[in-house]
């Protein structure tokens, strides 16, 4: 079945490689980043099937925007991968709280932003699925990613608080990856944790794994939810 799916944070790792895999199979997709151009020749090839839209989770008008350019083309939204994220490592005392500030923003507010950009729609036709991004950081906690691990723990916590309060009719999913190489580790603002997050992240999964799995989650049939998965390299 074709469907249209929103996604944020797709113009680079996870993000991208979903959609990419999911043109592949023919959905409708929306897809939301702060720069969309690395999206552009993978639109170019699906022109019918894919819009881009420069969207900052962070603000909050920009998030409905989103979604509301995903039901006026489309007609509906029927999943939503949550997947726009960012980490910056240090101590917590030695951290930048501008650093925290960017976190709570995107992480974790930027998420709710999207849920609520497309829940009513959700309920209204009792059918849809939310598939939060969260990571291993958000079932363990890490000295020098606390606050990263903060975020992703509350996502967990707002996944598993929507399924309680919504399973009856939509299907959330919470997907946790362990490292995986992508161009996460740029952001780390703490240069000597940049370099040591990055050839740490190298050794992680790839991209393509994290999407599959993402992909199987949509594909299960509607009756069937898959409600946790945690992806972890094999080191
Ligand atoms: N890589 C890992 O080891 C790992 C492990 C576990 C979980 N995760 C999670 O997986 C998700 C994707 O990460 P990734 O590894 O694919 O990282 P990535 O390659 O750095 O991609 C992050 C994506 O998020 C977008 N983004 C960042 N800030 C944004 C904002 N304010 N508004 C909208 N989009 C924003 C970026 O696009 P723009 O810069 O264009 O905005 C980019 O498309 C994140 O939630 C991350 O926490 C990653």
């Amino acid at each position: 079945m074709i469907k249209t799916i929103l996604i944020t944070g797709a113009s680079k790792g996870i993000g991208k490689r979903t959609a990419e895999l999911l043109a592949t199979d023919g959905h409708q997709l929306v897809l939301g980043s702060r720069n969309t151009s690395p999206l552009k020749e993978l639109q170019a090839q699906y022109p019918d099937q894919i819009i881009l839209q420069d969207t900052d989770v962070t603000v909050k008008a920009q998030v409905m925007a989103l979604a509301e350019t995903a039901v006026a083309k489309f007609g509906k939204i029927d999943v939503l991968v949550n997947n726009a994220g960012l980490g910056h490592f240090d101590l917590i005392a030695e951290a930048n709280t501008d650093d925290w500030d960017q976190m709570i923003d995107v992480n974790l507010k930027g998420a709710l932003y999207a849920i609520h950009s497309v829940l009513p729609g959700m309920l209204a036709k009792e059918k849809g699925q939310i598939i939060n991004i969260a990571s291993v950081a958000g079932h363990h906690i890490f000295p020098r990613s606390v606050v990263y691990c903060a975020t992703k723990h509350a996502i967990r916590a707002i996944s598993e608080g929507l399924r309680l309060e919504n399973q009856d009719k939509i299907r959330i999913t919470t997907i946790s990856p362990g490292a995986v190489n992508t161009s996460f580790a740029e952001n780390i603002s703490n240069e000597n944790i940049r370099k040591e997050f990055k050839s740490y992240m190298a050794g992680g999964l790839t991209a393509n794994t994290v999407a599959t799995a993402i992909k199987q989650c949509i594909d299960y049939p509607e009756n069937v939810t898959m409600t946790e998965m945690i992806i972890r390299p094999k080191r």
